[in-house]
C-alpha cells in the first residue's frame, strides 16, 4: 500500500515534465522494478502528432535501456494542464499500445497497472485483464 502511494508520488511529479503542447494532456508514470528502482515517464508530443510518445512507455524505454527486464507495477497519473497537479479530475487509463509494450515485460502475469487521480485516490489492475487474450511471443 505505502510502496503505491510512494508510486504515485513518482508518477504525479513524472507528469510535471510532460511535453504536451498539442493536446495540453499532462502524463507521467513510475515504473517499479522487481529490484525496487524506479523509472519515470511522461508524454511527449511531436508537431508530427503521430511521433508523441506515451509516458508508459517512455518509463519502460527508459528502464529497458538501462537494463532492466523485471517490473511489478506500473502507476499512470493524466489529466488537463489546468487541473491541479495533486488531484486531478479524472482516471488515466494506458492506451493500447501502451498495454501491449508492457505486455511484452509481463510473461508472469503480475504487473499492476494502478491509474491514479491523486496519492490517495487511485483504482488498479492487473496489465493481463486490461489486455487479455494479448500477442505474444509464443506464436512467432
Ligand atoms: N497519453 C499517454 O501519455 N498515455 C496514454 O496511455 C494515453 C495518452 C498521451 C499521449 C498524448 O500526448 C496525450 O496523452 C493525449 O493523447
Amino acid at each position: 500500500m505505502t510502496e503505491i502511494k510512494e508510486l504515485i508520488k513518482e508518477a504525479l511529479k513524472a507528469r510535471l515534465n510532460s511535453y504536451s503542447p498539442y493536446s495540453g494532456y499532462r502524463v507521467g508514470a513510475a515504473l517499479l522494478c522487481k529490484n525496487g528502482k524506479v523509472y519515470r515517464g511522461c508524454n511527449i508530443e511531436n508537431a508530427s502528432y503521430g511521433a508523441t510518445n506515451c509516458a508508459e512507455r517512455t518509463a519502460l524505454f527508459k528502464a529497458v535501456s538501462e537494463g532492466e527486464r523485471e517490473f511489478s507495477a506500473i502507476a499512470i497519473a493524466g489529466g488537463r494542464a489546468e487541473d491541479d497537479p495533486e488531484d486531478l479530475s479524472d482516471y488515466a487509463m494506458p492506451c493500447g499500445i501502451c498495454r501491449q509494450a508492457l505486455s511484452e515485460f509481463d510473461k508472469s502475469g503480475e504487473l499492476l497497472v494502478v491509474a491514479a487521480r491523486s496519492v490517495n485516490e487511485y483504482k488498479s489492475f492487473k496489465l493481463k485483464e486490461l489486455l487479455p487474450e494479448s500477442f505474444d511471443s509464443s506464436v512467432l
